[in-house]
């Protein structure tokens, strides 16, 4: 970000809701809770372009200047997430149409096909102008393209798109066949002119097809997010680009494979849990959102490169957990920012500055709440303020984590296909369920995409990274004959790039390193467990699992498969491979981690911390800090030493944290 150093503190700022009188109250009030970035043209391009090609730049002139005369810095975005309601009457072909065949009006946002010409020449247009009148405005810090692509269509250009794509992946309809077992149920394709998306049908749709179709469609917003910033960039090559994406369990793009596109990856961030799950879910995003900006440089070929990220939204108070809104209690607001920024997050934004009177998200919390200034999230907001402006000496200090956890989109949309033997298989909350387990035992980790270099991590965590290539085989193999761990659990490396099965027995990609061989899936009812040998119980799946060549740690005890290996270990070179056959309690999970972290020399992050208490440490040159984020609602202590940079305070022996509350220990490093 073109920012003076520290951290980047605002969020989505929508003056085109409010009168002039407004917005000066909106700067005061920024510059008393030190807000120093906010997001501006979000949804605006109704009130940039009210009508095909007359612009109105004069009200977004005098917002950027007010800005910049008080020192607020400006992410500009694209308002392309929102066509006008003239561009829909205009261009009906560019309306979206769904999987059954509707085409969807406006009237709501986000309602556009990405793969349509017009579309996307609207698009390039109003990005253009933007560029041409503010590239070298003084208060523009970056360029937010669009918002959380992720809108899909089925309409006749998405098709001809998706075929052109099909082409150059496949190269003929051979391998297509091939690739997608079109020899199943007679769906073999003998013309292009055949191959549609994949549309409503009779049945079971083609797992093939629809995961080429993800694919594809991720590419086709990746293409329509590149030539906006390319000409962003022409405008002026100093001024960062990104696009921010949208986390949650629902992954619409490949946010891994755009990494390498951005300038810095851009996460938004509404934990749904409530009671405690929130920050698990919390330090996961923030762990997904770095290793995306890592395997990103890496991708790009620039792996010197700051790997940088930045929560670009993220609630400042009521979120929706099922219809109802959830209310954040005191506190809970700073520590899950400083639990972003322990992770190495460039600042914190929330979705939105002002709650605004009318619109469909009109109840949705803000930093100034329908209350007003006079509230208590206006009060935390400027306590925040206060607290991310003593942390800017951490700067992009890299984070502890000597634990690696596989993630990979492709695998989550596999396994949402239909026709999977149990409906709760996710990849997604596997990789939650083992971030989760090592979270609460202490222990620092990275997310890694498949192939990513594992320099430093001693422990590689597969959760039912269902697709691996032949590729991915051999980084796994290689880890461990190196003498690196790995601990591999049910559902992995069973299907090909194509989600074919691997034949011979599951799982197919690493039967050698963990020197097993699954002979049979037994998927188990919802809510029903099964025991394991040595305490604790497994859900979801169980396996029938053959030694060949590993030791049994644990055995399932009971049922048809009792006696049976339930969890297994192997030396595999100068390395050991754990195998997970089933899901483990979460105790029994945590306890199964540790061990395997332990045996690969890895330590918790701050051992003596009590439960409930998080610990992240960053460490830069000749300098070392602890976050200590104390979730309980009860005060503790944590034997630490150094300065703490919130209070100001010389701790020499044990950091007092109050309920709710957290401390940035400045370490003496020897
Ligand atoms: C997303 C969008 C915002 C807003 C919030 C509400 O993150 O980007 O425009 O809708 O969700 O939580």
């Amino acid at each position: 970000m073109r920012c003076d150093g520290g951290l980047r503190y605002g969020g989505d700022y929508n003056p085109e809701q409010w009168p002039v009188e407004v917005w000066r109250e909106d700067v005061a009030l920024m510059r008393r809770a030190r807000v120093n970035l906010v997001t501006v043209g979000v949804f605006a391009w109704s009130r940039l372009e009210p009508e095909p090609g007359r612009h109105t730049f004069d009200w977004l002139d005098q917002v950027l200047d007010l800005l910049h005369d008080n020192g607020i810095r400006v992410a500009l975005a694209t308002p392309t997430a929102s066509p006008p309601p003239w561009f829909s009457l205009a261009h009906p072909d560019a309306l979206p149409v769904t999987a059954d065949g509707v085409r969807l009006h406006h009237g709501s946002r986000d309602t556009y096909c990405a793969a349509a010409p017009a579309y996307r020449a609207a698009a390039r247009q109003i990005a253009a102008a933007l560029a041409d009148r503010y590239a070298h405005h003084p208060a523009l810090a970056l360029w937010h393209v669009h918002n959380e692509y992720g809108t899909t269509c089925h309409c006749a250009h998405t098709a001809r798109a998706f075929r052109r794509w099909l082409a150059e992946r496949h190269g003929d309809l051979d391998t297509l066949n091939a690739a997608w077992s079109t020899s199943f149920w007679s769906q073999h394709y003998t013309d292009w002119a055949q191959v549609d998306t994949p549309r409503a049908t009779q049945y079971l749709a083609n797992p093939g097809h629809l995961l080429d179709f993800r694919r594809f469609w991720s590419d086709t917003l990746l293409a329509a997010y590149a030539e906006q910033r390319d000409l962003l960039r022409a405008a002026n090559p100093t001024v960062p680009v990104t696009t921010n994406h949208v986390l949650g369990d629902w992954v619409p793009v490949d946010p891994g494979r755009w990494a390498a596109e951005v300038d810095l990856v851009a996460i938004d961030h509404y934990p749904d849990a409530v009671d405690g799950g929130a920050e698990e879910q919390t330090a996961l995003a923030a762990d997904l959102a770095r290793g995306w900006a890592r395997h990103g440089v890496r991708r790009a070929g620039s792996p010197d490169r700051p790997a940088a990220w930045l929560l670009m939204e993220s609630a400042p108070n009521q979120i929706h957990t099922g219809g109802r809104m959830h209310t954040k209690e005191p506190g809970r607001m700073a520590r899950h920012s400083l639990s972003h920024v322990a992770r190495g997050s460039r600042g914190v934004m929330f979705f939105q500055w002002r709650a605004p009177a009318g619109g469909a998200e009109r109840f949705h919390s803000a930093l100034v709440p329908h209350a007003g200034p006079d509230s208590r999230v206006f009060r935390e907001a400027i306590h925040l303020g206060e607290m991310l402006e003593r942390l800017s000496e951490v700067g992009d200090a890299p984070v502890d984590a000597p634990v690696a956890i596989a993630w990979d989109a492709a695998s989550g949309w596999a396994l949402g296909h239909p026709g999977m033997p149990s409906p709760w298989l996710d990849h997604h909350a596997e990789v939650a369920a083992a971030h989760r387990a090592l979270w609460r035992a202490g222990f620092g980790c990275d997310i890694v995409l498949p192939g990513d270099p594992l320099d430093g991590h001693r422990l590689l965590v597969l959760p039912a990274l269902y697709l691996a290539s032949d590729a991915t085989g051999d980084w796994v193999r290689q880890h461990v004959h190196g003498g690196g761990h790995v601990a591999v659990t049910w559902l992995s490396g069973v299907a090909d790039d194509h989600a074919r099965v691997r034949l011979g027995g599951h799982p197919g990609a690493f039967r050698d390193v963990l020197g097993v061989r699954v002979e049979e899936f037994h998927p188990l009812a919802d809510g029903t467990t099964v025991p394991l040998s040595g305490g604790g119980t497994g859900r979801l799946w169980a396996e029938t699992v053959r030694l060949a060549g590993a030791e049994v740690v644990a055995s399932y005890a009971g049922g048809m498969l009792d006696g049976m290996p339930a969890v297994t270990r192997h030396r595999f070179g100068a390395g050991t491979a754990w195998y997970l056959s089933t899901r483990p309690d979460d105790a029994t999970y945590g306890r199964l981690m540790t061990e395997a972290a332990r045996a690969a020399g890895v330590t918790p992050v701050c051992p003596a911390a009590p439960s409930g208490v998080e610990a992240v440490r960053r460490r830069g040159a000749g300098a070392s800090w602890l976050f200590l984020l104390n979730h309980t609602d009860r005060p503790q202590r944590v034997p630490a030493a150094g300065v703490d940079l919130l209070t100001g305070a010389t701790i020499d022996t044990e950091v007092r944290l109050p309920a709710g509350g957290a401390a940035v220990l400045r370490e003496a490093v020897g």
